[in-house]
């Protein structure tokens, strides 16, 4: 199959995660016959959230499994075993209108993360066969693309507020992605723009500009509300970038 796999990355407090949740969202309603999953790969917990979803099972309770049931309990050997464990991934998935939802889940001990991120790489890796578009909202910053969790990304959808900061996170993702990940496409959504005029003094690198987002009253209602994003309307300033940056990148 030939899959799309979208990632949404960028420094944290961006907008990724309302990103990843309206693309779902376009996607759900522009092609209702594909088979679509989304993933939130952040451990600070986000897309279940912002789409409503109640997570009973994570990537990280597989991963638990997995390990208690290893005789070793040795990690290297436990990742393997995840193959064969398969249908515990499937299990995991909540299927909601639409599409289908995996939460990579919040390890509770320090340090584990790093091990959590190789049975994420691994699951995304068997799933990648079994859909025709995964939007994975990811984790804050650099992390997950040193960890090559993103190899299989093809469209790698960069998020930047106006901040210098944002914009300098956005350049080293670029920069590390272009040896880690394979992807096809990517690009820039310039998000929560105070003004149109402020992107003539952003560096972007030369990256192209897929959609630039203004600040959306109805987006900071949902949020103050704590209401699914998915019920945003069609021309919401989020909503409408979302389908920009997935045309301009060739997705739809
Ligand atoms: N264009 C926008 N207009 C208004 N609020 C926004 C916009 N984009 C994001 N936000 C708000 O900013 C905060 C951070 O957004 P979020 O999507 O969680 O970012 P990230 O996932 O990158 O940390 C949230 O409260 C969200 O509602
Ligand atoms: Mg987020």
């Amino acid at each position: 199959m030939d899959t799309k796999v979208i990632a949404v990355a960028g420094k944290g407090g961006v907008g990724k995660t309302s990103l990843a949740a309206s693309m779902v969202k376009v996607l759900v309603s522009e092609l209702p016959d594909k088979k679509i999953l989304a993933i939130d790969a952040d451990p600070a917990v986000g897309l279940s959230t912002a789409l409503g979803i109640d997570v009973e099972m994570t990537v990280d309770d597989i991963r638990k499994e997995v390990v208690a049931n290893a005789e070793e309990g040795n990690a290297r050997a436990a990742v393997e075993l995840l193959g064969e464990a398969r249908y515990r991934i499937f299990d995991a998935l909540a299927e909601q209108d639409g599409f289908s939802f995996l939460a990579v889940g919040r390890p509770e001990a320090a340090g584990c993360y790093c091990k959590v991120n190789s049975y994420l790489k691994e699951v995304i890796r068997i799933l990648a066969g079994n859909f025709d578009y995964i939007v994975i909202d990811g984790e804050a910053g650099i992390e997950q693309i040193n960890r090559r969790v993103m190899e299989k990304v093809t469209h790698l959808l960069l998020v930047t507020d106006s901040s210098r900061k944002g914009t300098q996170v956005v350049q080293t993702i670029r920069r590390v992605a272009k040896e880690l990940v394979m992807y096809e496409k990517t690009g820039v959504i310039l998000n929560r723009l105070p003004d149109p005029g402020v992107t003539a003094y952003m560096d972007l690198g030369g990256l192209p500009v897929l959609a630039q987002i203004p600040a959306d009253p109805s987006l900071a209602e949902f949020d103050l509300k704590g209401e699914n994003i998915f019920y945003l309307a069609e021309d919401a300033a989020i909503v409408q970038g979302a389908r920009e940056a997935l045309e301009n990148i060739g997705i739809i």
